[in-house]
């Protein structure tokens, strides 16, 4: 693999977040696990933490996130945070790696990324609070290079390389990592609302008819300034916010 550019991220970064710290682990369970435990323990200094294996990877709702060394990006950044309002920031998160990494990059509400309507990409977003200060590890995995798949699956993974070939794992990290954490500090002075028309225009869901996991079913109409997903239902307009719902669009719609 290439060289890490975690002197440049260092460099661009320390000036927003003094005390930060850039970790390269050949290997760790999962770099969102890794930086809970450490801020449950009192160890809350800024961090990006890079795995080029995660033998634990974790995605949303409990699913497991795995990926080979060299497939796929796979870190987090963990810092004190103290946002008035945390909804969406996982959607801010999406959208900051979709307008860094390539323009035809879509987001599926509330945090993938999608490229025609295949996962390229997740986020995973958790909070811990220490002696009375809260702390977020935002965890991002991106697919890099293809993978063959079971030809059953009804809808294989995307790939970086099929869009910029020779995107590698450290050249995405320097596309996103110091774009990302300046959005952070933004988020967390001024909420999502600013971000929603740009998350709009990149919205893979918006205009579709959807299913979400607790059995609704209707037309996804974009984002609230919130980030809650607005969707219209037989009964009317509702707004669903819940961490624990996912969204599927009906496959011919
Ligand atoms: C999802 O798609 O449900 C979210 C996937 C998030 C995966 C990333 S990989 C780096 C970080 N460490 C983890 O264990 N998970 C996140």
């Amino acid at each position: 693999m290439s060289a890490w550019p975690a002197e440049s991220i260092w460099e661009a970064v320390v000036g927003l977040l003094p005390d930060f710290t850039v970790e390269i682990l050949p290997e760790v369970d999962s770099t969102n696990s890794e930086l809970m435990r450490r801020a449950r323990s009192g160890q809350t200094e800024p961090t990006l933490l890079v795995a080029e294996h995660q033998s634990a990877g974790r995605g949303r709702q409990g699913r497991q996130w795995s990926s080979c060394t060299g497939d796929a990006l796979t870190f987090s950044i963990g810092m004190p945070y103290a946002p008035q309002d945390w909804s969406g920031l996982s959607l801010m998160v999406g959208l900051v790696a979709a307008q860094q990494l390539h323009p035809d990059i879509r987001l599926k509400w509330p945090n993938d990324l999608w490229w025609q309507d295949r996962k390229l990409g997740g986020i995973l977003v958790e909070a811990a609070s220490t002696g009375g200060q809260s702390h977020v590890v935002v965890g991002m995995g991106i697919n890099i290079r293809p993978v063959s798949t079971p030809e059953t699956l009804r809808q294989p993974p995307a790939a970086m390389q099929e869009l910029v070939p020779e995107l590698t794992a450290p050249l995405a990290l320097g596309h996103l990592a110091a774009p990302l954490i300046q959005a952070l500090l933004a988020f967390e002075s001024r909420g999502f609302a600013s971000w929603q028309p740009a998350f709009e225009a990149q919205d893979a869901l918006r205009g579709r008819k959807v299913w979400t996991s607790d059995g609704k079913e209707g037309l996804s109409c974009g984002v609230d300034p919130q980030g809650a997903l607005r969707l219209q239902t037989e009964r009317g307009l509702e707004l669903i916010n819940s961490a624990e719902v996912s969204v599927r669009p009906h496959p011919f719609v």
